[in-house]
């Protein structure tokens, strides 16, 4: 099973990093041409483009436009749950975000200043972060489901000298005022930014703060268009904030050079698209995909991108993703398995899809949580496209494994994302560190040096980047993730080593619901774990143990502990159930064992560990979790 196009181009990618990410580069605009193509002088770090000077917004709005692309649609804005669609062209795109550059700037941002964006699914959020890119500000952008708490932790470690943000999002049929979310973060957090810009929308009106506050429109009257400035390839152009094993999460830190290049090539050769053609990826901008795949990819590449606010179902209906493909003839769709099995359950015959014409689209990738083969294999049939799971993770920005469309496809595997992307020197690991034999699942790790567009650091801490993903096997990048390889190379990801879950392809951190139900004052001790569900792939369930005394119904207990999440780290991460128990299954030397209480939840087998402290405890945490709907057999 192979592609002598693909083999080739993983070869020499590994061979020859150098020759193959410089030839990558030509398809980028450099102000100044780099003087190394990697520079390995500071190992275990690593630098791609080392004297290289770009702009990444340059590339992504202005070339086009010269080069006779100014009145292709650079950008889709497809909203049914306001009712409105717009299309930009690449020149009315440039001609804003060079616009809003001069607002930033008259607001005193200079380059290297960050910018906090925090905002829903509006042209606007675009127009920030390329903004940013243009005059070399940092943007960094927060999901807008996260509650006022997570805000305030990531402007206190990027401290923004400016937050952009939009008075309300809307989610389905609810509008979310997100400007009280905003102002409180603020008032939680030590670091505060010396203005706010908001967009209003007619759905609500948010109350601006004198002196601080700037509406939208008013700076953009009151601004000169600015032009884009030549930054080094390896200056910052994001920071992304992640779920990390702790609370608190890591700023995962985007260069300009690597990533550009990097964005450029993998439209080419994994997703197999060209300028022209149309590009959308179904997710939210606070997201990596999102970053990647609504933003900066499809626009370097000259494409047209889709920005939807709206879900797969319920606005109005399970073909509302049909309904976009026929419209905006969209070639290349790109979503999270989660998706698909919202629309699955409730069009399981696909009968919407019979209602609208998909004959542009060419493929389908699915990517950020495992897909089960029942869903690949469902849209597959259902669809008559290639469906292609592929997999990445925040920290690289592209993917780390793929079925490269434009490099001659590889057979599907279901249940498997393919072989290692070009760049990615993949290897499964023992707890010692000697590779696995096909078929054995280890740690999933990649020899250093990452490809271009990959995470160089985190946000202000190499010492911290190192520890996390650098120094449990010296000389390799520690994803977090465990799987194992076929005997034809074929990758299977099957679960994570720490404590993050994958929540509708949402990253989340299991310890920061913990310390969060540990906060309750009738809570002594907890534990959270990720439950299989057929719709989010998992869920968060709480399982807490109450102090001496507490007599209180666990009802109301549980109904704070619900509130509490949501307040603290918020919707998103879909945290509802929760069940008191007597006490947690625990080793000997105190570890709680959070993977045989997954198991038991999902009903599958598990082994009792040899090193529990009271195997008796295992009855009881499945009566409990049994009172609450899970660990059937
Ligand atoms: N602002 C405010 N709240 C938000 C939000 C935002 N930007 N995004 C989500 N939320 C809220 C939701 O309204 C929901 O609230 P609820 O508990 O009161 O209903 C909660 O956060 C959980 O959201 P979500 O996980 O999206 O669940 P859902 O039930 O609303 O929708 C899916 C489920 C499967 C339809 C949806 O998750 C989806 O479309 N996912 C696929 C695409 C995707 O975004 N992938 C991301 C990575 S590629
Ligand atoms: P995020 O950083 O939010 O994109 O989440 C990254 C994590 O999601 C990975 O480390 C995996 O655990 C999971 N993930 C993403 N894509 C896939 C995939 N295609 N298959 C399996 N797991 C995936």
């Amino acid at each position: 099973m192979s592609s002598s196009q693909y083999d080739a181009a993983y070869r020499r990618s590994l061979q020859d990093p150098e020759g193959f990410w410089g030839d990558a580069a030509e398809a980028i605009h450099w102000t100044r041409r780099w003087t190394r193509v990697l520079d390995d002088s500071r190992k275990p770090l690593y630098r791609w483009f080392v004297g290289g000077e770009l702009n990444t917004c340059y590339n992504a709005l202005d070339r086009h436009v010269e080069q006779g692309r100014g009145d292709q649609a650079a950008l889709i804005y497809d909203s049914p749950v306001t009712g409105t669609l717009r299309s930009f062209t690449y020149r009315e795109f440039r001609d804003l975000t060079a616009r809003f550059a001069g607002a930033l700037v008259q607001q005193g941002v200079r380059k290297g200043d960050r910018v906090v964006i925090y905002m829903p699914m509006v042209p606007e959020a675009l127009i920030a972060m390329l903004a940013c890119a243009r005059i070399g500000a940092i943007h960094s952008v927060v999901f807008g489901g996260f509650a006022p708490k997570e805000l305030a932790t990531r402007i206190n470690d990027a401290k923004p000298k400016l937050i952009v943000s939009a008075s309300c999002g809307v989610e389905g049929k609810r509008v979310i005022p997100y400007k009280p979310l905003l102002d409180e973060a603020i008032q939680m957090a030590a670091s505060k930014p010396e203005h706010c810009i908001i967009v209003q929308r007619p759905q609500a009106a948010a109350a601006l703060m004198p002196g601080r506050d700037l509406d939208w429109e008013a700076a953009m009257k009151a601004a000169t268009p600015v032009d884009c400035v030549p930054l080094a390839a390896t200056d910052p152009l994001y920071i992304l904030y992640t779920s990390g094993t702790t609370g608190i999460p890591k700023g995962v830190v985007r260069d300009h050079g690597g990533h550009a290049v990097a964005m450029q090539w993998t439209m080419k050769n994994i997703y197999d698209v060209q300028a022209g053609d149309v590009y959308w990826a179904a997710s939210d901008i606070g997201w990596v995909v999102g970053h990647s795949y609504i933003v900066y990819a499809p626009l370097l590449a000259g494409c047209t991108t889709i920005l939807y606010e709206g879900k797969p179902v319920g606005t109005p209906d399970a073909g509302a993703f049909w309904r976009v493909i026929a419209q905006h003839k969209v070639n290349v769709l790109f979503t999270a398995p989660t998706a698909f099995r919202a629309i699955k359950r409730e069009d399981p015959e696909g009968k919407h899809i019979g209602r609208y014409d998909l004959g542009s689209l060419r493929a389908l990738f699915l990517a950020g949580e495992r897909c089960d083969p029942d869903t690949l294999v469902w849209a597959q049939q259902r669809l008559g496209v290639p469906v292609i799971d592929h997999w990445w993770q925040t920290e690289t920005a592209w993917g780390i494994a793929a079925n490269c469309m434009g490099l001659g496809m590889l057979p599907v595997k279901p249940g498997s994302p393919t072989k290692a992307s070009p760049g990615y020197d993949v290897r499964i690991l023992d707890e010692a560190g000697d590779v696995v034999p096909p078929g054995k699942t280890g740690n999933i790790v990649v020899k250093l040096p990452l490809p271009p567009g990959c995470l160089p650091t985190l946000w202000e801490n190499d010492a911290g980047y190192v520890d996390s993903y650098l120094s449990r096997y010296p000389g390799y990048y520690l994803t977090g993730d465990a799987g194992y390889q076929d005997e034809d190379g074929y990758l299977y990801i099957m679960s994570r080593i720490d404590d993050i879950i994958n929540v509708a392809g949402h990253r989340l951190s299991t310890g920061g619901m913990e310390e969060v139900l540990a906060a309750h004052p009738d809570v002594a001790e907890c534990s959270v774990i990720g439950v299989a569900d057929g719709l989010k792939g998992e869920v968060p369930v709480g399982l807490v143990v109450l102090k001496a005394g507490v007599r209180r119904p666990e009802a109301e207990i549980v109904s704070e502990l619900v509130k509490m999440v949501r307040d603290k780290i918020g919707a998103v991460a879909s945290f509802k159930k929760a069940v008191v128990v007597g006490r947690l299954p625990k080793t000997r030397s105190g570890k709680i064992l959070r993977g045989t209480m997954k198991r038991i939840a999902d009903g599958a087998e598990y082994k009792v560990p040899a090193t529990i402290d009271d195997p008796a405890i295992l009855g009881e945490i499945r009566e409990s979790l049994g009172r609450i709907g899970y660990a059937r057999e």
